[in-house]
């Protein structure tokens, strides 16, 4: 695991954006996993920008989304696939057809989960990974848990998860409780797994993936046995993780 520390969000999204369509350039038809979130935000506009100057196309690129809150369609401004469309597929020249979502609207949650996991599992290999981490070490939607899941499941959003990320939504009350996520296991599955950690919050979740035991309790954890993983923080989070535990990066 691989630590980078950089100033801001924003020269981490430069430095993600630029190895991200590096890698796109050397492997056309990549496979790359997505998240959502405010870190992978400057990642999405570099690559915008990488895509208007001409660096990089996504014309047989695939992609697939790690989670989808459960009740809200696509047109829903709060929805992660609104949020995608908004931040990155609207302005790229990605074929719709090759971008993989959770439907949150879907009436058989069971078959849902097993669509997804047909469609994952007919990518031979996954490319590129790109994850953020919730304040308590969650991964997509991968909440603390007795259990680590190897496929995708129906999470009940822990309150501190849904209070994060209330600020997307005009009150508490209209957080989703529940989400479509994928799991652990297909996320550890990615020949590269690169991580967006900024802000003094994530100090606890970070430190525990880097330093703590593997356990389920931590999610992020779990991706310490990746077999290729780099971590980008930025100084707030890096000086947070100094002070708070005494650690260098
Ligand atoms: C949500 C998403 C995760 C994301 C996390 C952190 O729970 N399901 O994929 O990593 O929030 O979000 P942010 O990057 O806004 O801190």
């Amino acid at each position: 695991m691989n630590v980078f520390v950089y100033p801001n969000s924003r020269e981490i999204g430069a430095a993600v954006a630029k190895k991200t369509a590096a890698l796109i350039r050397e492997k056309p038809d990549a496979v790359i996993g997505l998240p959502t979130g405010s870190s992978p935000m400057d990642t999405y506009a570099a690559l915008v920008e990488l895509y208007r100057t001409g660096s990089v196309s996504f014309r047989r690129v695939r992609t697939f989304n790690l989670d989808e809150y459960l009740g809200l369609p696509a047109s829903h401004p709060q929805s992660f696939r609104y949020f995608m469309d908004e931040h990155l597929f609207r302005h790229i020249d990605l074929p719709p057809e090759n971008i993989t979502f959770f439907n949150g609207m879907a009436e058989d949650c069971t078959a849902e989960l097993a669509r997804m996991d047909r469609i994952l599992d007919t990518f031979t290999t996954i490319d590129l990974q790109l994850v953020g981490i919730g304040q308590n070490g969650h991964v997509a939607f991968n909440e603390p848990a007795d259990v680590f899941s190897g496929t995708s499941a129906v999470t009940v959003l822990s309150e501190s998860t849904r209070a994060a990320n209330r600020r997307f939504f005009r009150s508490l009350d209209e957080v989703p409780t529940r989400a479509l996520t994928l799991g652990m296991g297909q996320i550890c599955r990615a020949n590269k797994i690169v991580m967006i950690a900024c802000g003094a919050k994530k100090a606890e979740a970070v430190h525990g993936m880097l330093f703590g035991p593997v356990t389920p309790a931590l999610p992020a954890s779990l991706l310490r046995q990746a077999r290729d993983m780099d971590v980008y923080v930025d100084e707030a989070l890096h000086s947070q993780i100094r002070e708070q535990f005494g650690t260098e990066l």
